[in-house]
């Protein structure tokens, strides 16, 4: 090696070359140079002031300035981990190419790398982990056929089935603009004029509104998607995830006792349980129905807000995933994490589902808005497997994805000179035929509140009292125009849900408080429901 320089990590990748003044763990800035005084910035003697030529300084400060990236506009509190999902080649007794030529389902046994991350949806990134909030449960699947998101919740319906819909309930949910609280008053106020969300509403404010932790919860793909096979046909298909840790909910109660002590508990749950090595595992599950409209139920499968009852279309299991490892850096491999429900591969498709296009525009949308138009060059969202593409350029392009042996001049398609080539495709292409009028219409078997009927009526006791204790109290601060019509839908999912919603308000009203309960989404407003909250 030259005089006066060690050469050290010989045969690694990158050739490191240290001066005297430098050793492997020296602090430089960017441009490499090693920064010898890190704790004074240049003065006009010690007492300053200080001068503009202090260019370690600048950088480090204008850096530091910079270091926040917009937040996800929902889902902005979040946790990760990485792992493995494995397919036991089967669906049920069948073997799964029977409904999909997805090579990552195909033979039993094939390990496919994930990352997962769990998140909150409605408060910001350091938000208390305790709220009642829908869980986000997304999966990024580094297959060899390239990337697969499954971006899902951990309860199986949601609020809306039409993705116009989607800024408003965020807006209902979100802190009010005046005030910057959230505001059951607002919330129920949509509410009140979205039957759809009736079923949604059962599940969020009974203790299914408070998982536990991010182990001990379900996960659902939601929407209605599509498996296709090697001859191009589709099926309907919904995914679910069951936690091998078992199922837990909180109470309202509980949920307080929780966030009065520790407001991180879901991240450190997940975190710490990596770390012994109690890998959490869930198994995945799917619900098959043939292609169609299916005129003789009493939904419409695209629904996303309803259930495909278990009796008619069992869950069937096609493999498991293990989280066993920790991410290193929380930015780089969770926050720049972006995950989209158009991130399919071959054999996977969309149904029609009218939430699952709305969606598949937004993720990546607003991906390109909050990391960058290049943000699926980054480690954590590329896949692992070669991509080459003729997307040139733009903010923060640090690599050209090209073929190795490609022609750097052409970056476009067809070319004679060495460019890209297209791919072969997977198998015939699943080509549905589709007519009708263009319009803008709701569905027609909308049946708001017969499966949100059904939903309270299988809950079990304690759970429909929280649930009834925290309904009554996130109505009483809303108008009486709402809380009338919200009674009415309540009867109409359920008599006795109904009668004991009317009845609780009724009591509320004479002065006579629920028992337990606290404050569901900030609901307490009232100088009398604070101070009831705190006793
Ligand atoms: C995150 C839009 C419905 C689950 C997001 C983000 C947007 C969005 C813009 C932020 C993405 C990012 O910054 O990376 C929408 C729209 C919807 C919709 C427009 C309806 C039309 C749903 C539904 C589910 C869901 C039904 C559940 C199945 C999630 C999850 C995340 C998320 C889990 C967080 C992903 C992550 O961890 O990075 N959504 N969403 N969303 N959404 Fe949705």
């Amino acid at each position: 090696s030259e005089p006066g320089i060690s050469v050290t990590g010989a045969g690694s990748s990158r050739d490191q070359r240290f001066s005297d003044r430098e050793k492997e763990d020296t602090l430089t800035n960017r441009q490499g140079h090693p920064v010898s005084d890190n704790q004074n910035i240049r003065t006009v003697g010690n007492r300053g002031p200080s001068t503009l030529e202090n260019y370690n300084f600048l950088e480090k400060i204008t850096h530091f300035d910079r270091e926040r990236v917009p937040e996800r506009v929902v889902h902005g509190r979040g946790a990760g981990a990485h792992g493995w999902f494995e397919t036991y080649g089967t669906v049920g007794d069948e073997p799964v190419s029977k409904y999909t030529r997805a090579k990552l389902f195909q033979k039993a046994g094939t390990k496919t790398p994930v990352f997962v991350r769990f998140s909150t949806v409605i408060h910001g990134t350091h938000s208390p982990e305790t709220l009642r909030d829908p869980r986000g449960f997304a999966i990024k699947f580094y297959t060899e056929e390239g990337n697969w998101d499954l971006v899902g919740n951990n309860l199986k319906i949601f609020f809306i089935r039409d993705a116009v819909k989607f800024p408003d309930l965020v807006h209902a949910f979100k802190p009010d603009p005046v005030t910057n609280r959230q505001d059951t008053a607002r919330i129920f106020d949509f509410i009140s004029q979205t039957p759809e969300a009736m079923h949604m509403i059962t599940f969020l404010f009974s203790p299914w509104g408070i998982p536990a932790n991010y182990r001990q919860m379900q996960g659902s793909g939601v929407n209605t998607y599509k498996w296709v096979n090697a001859e191009g046909k589709g099926v309907l298909v919904k995914y679910h995830w069951e936690p091998k840790q078992g199922i837990l909910n909180l109470t309202q109660p509980e949920s307080e006792q929780i966030q009065g002590k520790n407001f991180n508990h879901a991240t450190q749950d997940l975190y710490e349980a990596i770390e012994r090595g109690a890998y959490p595992e869930w198994e995945l599950f799917v619900q098959i129905m043939e292609d169609g409209d299916h005129p003789e139920l009493d939904f419409d499968p695209l629904d996303d807000t309803k259930l495909w009852p278990k009796e008619q279309f069992p869950f069937l299991p096609v493999g498991r995933m293990v989280l066993d490892r920790n991410p290193i850096n929380y930015f780089a491999e969770v926050e720049q994490a972006a995950f989209g429900t158009g991130v399919l591969v071959d054999g996977l498709d969309f149904s029609d589902d009218k939430m699952l296009q709305g969606r598949s525009f937004s993720y990546s949308d607003t991906q390109r808005y909050r990391v960058g138009s290049n943000y699926q060059q980054l480690p954590i969202n590329a896949p692992k497997k070669h991509v080459a593409t003729n997307l040139r350029d733009g903010q923060m392009a640090y690599f050209v994805d090209m073929a190795p042996s490609g022609n750097p001049h052409i970056n476009y398609e067809p070319s004679l000179m060495g460019g890209l080539k297209e791919a072969v495709q997977g198998g015939p292409p699943h080509e549905p035929f589709v007519e009708g009028h263009v319009k803008r219409e709701k569905i027609d078997r909308t049946n708001d509140f017969g499966q949100a009927g059904r939903t309270y009526r299988e809950m079990e006791e304690w759970e429909r009292e929280d649930l009834i204790n925290n309904l009554i109290i996130g109505l009483v601060p809303c108008d009486p125009q709402v809380q009338k019509k919200m009674i009415e839908m309540f009867y109409q999912c359920d008599e006795e849900y109904g009668r004991r919603v009317s009845e609780g308000l009724n009591q509320w009203n004479q002065g006579a408080l629920p028992e337990g309960g606290g404050a569901p989404m900030g609901a307490s407003q009232t100088e009398e429901a604070v101070q009831w909250a705190m006793e």
